[in-house]
């Protein structure tokens, strides 16, 4: 049932490059520039003219909300507010007839998602779900969604269905800044195209496990991490980290790389391993002098970098490459090298990886 593999999670580590695809298949052709996804047909219009979308979710769905706010933002124009359900429940928030609520969820029996659907209706919301799980209590609560195509998630940590997440939650930003008339052609078929050359991407990646092992063997006793990344890399940095604590109980946080100045710093010192994210894109240089900034404090730097990339290996302790990735797919790519890292940390540590402990694979209790 694990198909060869020594747990769940390593399982649905390496599947990532299918249920990408899967999550792709029917809804994008990159020869003929077509997009369609059936479940939103009817809101599409809505979902193109709303003045403002809100994202709730929890935990590793909560980051893929983060990452589709940038996707949203920049390819649709459309401002995106991303809340933790939990949060979002208990306050009086203000939301108003037009809005669009999109809520995210793996099981789609989260209570505080399914709560915060609840309440977001009742003042005249447009609810769309991203679930993979069909028939699920969220994904009936909802007006309108489209579904991540991961197949079942059995290892407690989330994994393959972040990425199918993202994925889907790009397409729902691309079909919106299509209707909406806001993206050029050009960039819209270029994306279909990269889209469709993730998954062989993601199989690169997973072509390191033996290197990112070695690294972990390394790290194996460290007893905290530091994880940081900037823009659409700044969500997978918080990804990376809560991978690592819920799995190999080793305590680590995440952070916008340029937020490290304003207290974490102090944390940084020979003992400390700091897993940056340091791709080649816009915030490229920037996050270069970030690491500058660790590497005076003696902090230990394990950084991923673009393929080809020659000033990191210089600059830093260890390095892991990935493929080349347009900036705006690049947490498709980017998240895999610290799932497989937590994985290894984890089970070098002798943790029971698929199921950590105090956690539960749906939080159907508030
Ligand atoms: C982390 C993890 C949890 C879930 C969260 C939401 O690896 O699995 O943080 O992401 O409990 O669950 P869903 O997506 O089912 O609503």
């Amino acid at each position: 049932e694990k198909g060869g593999f020594d747990h769940f999670m390593l399982k649905e580590i390496f599947e990532q490059p299918r249920s990408i695809a899967d999550s792709m298949r029917g809804r994008v052709n990159a020869d003929t520039g077509l997009l369609l996804l059936g479940g939103l047909r009817d809101y599409l219009d809505k979902l193109a003219a709303s003045k403002r979308i809100v994202i709730v979710g929890c935990g590793t769905s909560w980051h893929a909300g983060l990452v589709a706010e940038y996707i949203f933002e920049e390819l649709a124009r459309i401002p995106v507010e991303v809340e933790y359900a939990s949060e979002f429940r208990y306050r009086n928030p203000i939301i108003s007839e037009g809005d669009i609520v999109i809520a995210i969820s793996q099981s789609g029996e989260t209570a505080d998602t399914l709560a915060a659907i609840e309440l977001a209706k009742s003042k005249g919301a447009t609810i769309f779900g991203v679930c993979n799980v069909v028939g699920s209590s969220i994904a009936r609560a909802t007006h309108a969604g489209a579904y991540t195509h991961a197949g079942p998630e059995i290892g407690v940590a989330s994994t393959k269905a972040f990425t199918a997440q993202v994925t889907v939650l790009t397409l729902m930003a691309l079909a919106a800044a299509q209707r909406k008339g806001v993206i050029a052609d050009s960039l819209f078929r270029q994306l279909l195209v990269e889209l469709e050359s993730i998954p062989a991407k993601v199989e690169k990646v997973l072509q390191a496990a033996e290197k990112i092992k070695e690294i972990a063997y390394i790290f194996t006793y460290a007893r905290n991490f530091i994880y940081l990344g900037r823009g659409l890399n700044f969500p997978v940095a918080l990804e990376g980290a809560l991978k690592l604590k819920e799995i190999s109980y080793i305590h680590a946080e995440g952070y916008p790389a340029a937020e490290m100045k304003h207290g974490p710093i102090a944390l940084i010192d020979e003992d400390m391993p700091v897993v940056v994210i340091a791709t080649k894109d816009s915030s490229y240089e920037k996050v270069v002098s970030n690491i500058q900034e660790v590497k005076a404090r003696k902090g230990r730097v394990i950084a991923i970098t673009t393929e080809g990339d020659t000033q990191l290996p210089g600059m830093v302790d260890f390095t892991i490459e990935i493929p080349k990735v347009h900036e705006v797919l690049m947490p498709l790519v980017s998240v895999v090298p610290l799932q497989l890292l937590a994985y290894d940390v984890a089970v070098m540590r002798g943790r029971n990886v698929d199921q950590p402990r105090n956690l539960a694979k749906s939080v159907t209790v508030e």
